[in-house]
């Protein structure tokens, strides 16, 4: 253990877990996700998945990368043998093929600070033209993911403790501030009231199969499940950390930063007569808009400070999909840290080129079709492939890997370790319950239901 590192603290545990959990997910996806699905009517379903699913899912995670001490394939393997080490193994994939697009994003907000900062992005007329052009010109992709990447690579690097956990105790609590401060804002201004009903009146007329299955994807994505990010960091903690305890924290920490994007950006959407599905330019699009109505000295710090709290929120959790690729390197090639770090990054960016040719830079990663009157980016394809699908199939398996190869019992027996009195009581029935009973038919049943639905248009419901 104390080669591979490890958190200082419970709460730095706490502040890693929920760094890797809020990030671009919350802010910039969530936002944007709700305002296709009926805002409101989805936040609903989102939570309910968050608190039923999403809850019992981290616990397990965490739980299996404790008392294993490794990265998911390791875990899988130690307590599982050959067979199910490629379950690790598949989710170490979605992390890598997670990364490579989350990077281009995060490259987008770093992008746009820079732009705030010294460019005259906030002196632009046609916001949406901007975007667009912005996010179809391969070079500024390309230098901005860049810095993203090795930012992110030098973190990692530096290990768990100074790292990844000194980050997030700083970046976290910061990002929070300047979120509450931009929903105060906007709460003021005119028509804010129309996106406050749209957020928090649901219309449950929109809720169809799809509502459905997107909020479960973006359950998962949002709290880092399904790939194994947990049980790489909950190798990182002590036997004295009460697991229950902290995922709850991480998980209501995650679930409160979505819900006060949203608080922000719909306000700020309807105020300035922008349609809340605008798609993934939504937070670029509306927040410069604000910005550039206010005075111009405040219209730039403010949006600095967004756009910085935007790169913040993607750092903390790119570190976490990192981390996952080369804690495996390190565990099972017995490589080091360093030379884990450069060549993953590597192959992580080079990976990413695709996705960041998709927004108009290349025709043939632009347009993508599973069947008639669909219209994907490759980014897109990548997102339905390595998390609306398989982030929920990763939490099935682990589901039942759980219930039908490491028992309840063993799940139990881990659980109680910093939990003196887990065992016996009502919370060890429900976590077993939904862990063992609810989660494999639930996540694979949706897993059936969502690929018919995504790559084939059939929908049950
Ligand atoms: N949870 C992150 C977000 O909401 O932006 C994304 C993510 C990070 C997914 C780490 C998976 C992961 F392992």
């Amino acid at each position: 253990m104390a080669s591979r590192g490890g958190f200082s603290s419970k709460i730095g545990f706490i502040a890693a877990a929920a760094g890797s959990a809020v990030g671009l997910g919350n802010i910039w996806q969530f936002p944007y996700v709700a305002g296709e699905n009926g805002g409101a009517a989805f936040l609903l379903i989102y939570v309910a998945w968050i608190f039923l699913i999403g809850l019992p899912i981290m616990v397990g995670e965490v739980a299996v990368g404790r008392n294993t001490g490794a990265n998911p394939f390791g875990a899988y393997k130690k307590l599982g043998g050959k067979k199910w080490a490629w379950v690790g193994f598949f989710g170490i994939l979605c992390g890598v093929m997670i990364l490579s697009f989350y990077n281009v994003v995060a490259g987008w907000a770093f992008g746009y600070f820079v732009q705030l900062s010294f460019g005259d992005l906030l002196q632009q007329k046609e916001l949406s033209n901007y975007f667009y052009n912005y996010t179809a010109d391969f070079s500024d992709n390309l230098i901005y993911s860049l810095v993203f990447m090795v930012l992110t690579g030098f973190i990692v690097y530096r290990g768990v403790q100074k790292g990844i956990e000194g980050t997030s105790k700083v970046l976290m609590p910061t990002l929070f501030i300047i979120l509450i401060l931009i929903i105060i804002y906007g709460l003021n201004l005119p028509n804010a009231a129309d996106g406050v009903a749209f957020y928090l009146v649901p219309d449950f007329s929109l809720i169809n199969g799809a509502t459905i299955y997107s909020a479960l994807g973006q359950a998962f994505f949002s709290l880092s499940l399904g790939m194994g990010a947990l049980i790489t960091y909950g190798s990182y903690i002590s036997k004295e950390d009460n697991i229950v305890n902290s995922a709850t924290w991480v998980t209501i920490s995650d679930t409160l930063v979505a819900f006060l994007a949203g608080l922000m950006i719909f306000p700020l959407v309807f105020s300035q007569g922008q349609s809340p599905s605008e798609g993934p330019g939504l937070v670029f699009i509306a927040l410069v808009g604000i910005f550039q109505n206010m005075p111009p000295l405040l219209g730039k710090l403010v949006g600095c400070s967004f756009f910085l709290l935007l790169c913040f929120a993607a750092l903390t959790s790119t570190i976490s999909l990192l981390e996952v690729p080369v804690a495996f390197l390190v565990d099972q090639k017995k490589w080091s840290r360093k030379k884990s770090v450069i060549v993953m990054s590597a192959i992580i960016f080079a990976l990413g080129l695709p996705s960041m040719l998709s927004y108009g830079a290349s025709d043939l990663f632009s347009n993508f079709a599973y069947y008639e009157g669909t219209s994907k980016t490759f980014m897109d394809v990548v997102q339905d492939l390595f998390f609306v699908v398989s982030l929920p199939l990763g939490g099935f398996l682990l589901s039942i890997f759980i219930a039908r190869h490491w028992k309840a019992k063993s799940l139990s027996e881990e659980i109680s370790q910093g939990y003196a009195s887990y065992k016996g009581s009502v919370i060890e029935k429900y976590f077993n319950l939904m862990i063992t009973m609810v989660c494999p038919v639930v996540l694979g049943f949706m897993f059936i239901l969502t690929v018919l639905q995504k790559f084939f248009g059939v929908s049950i419901f």
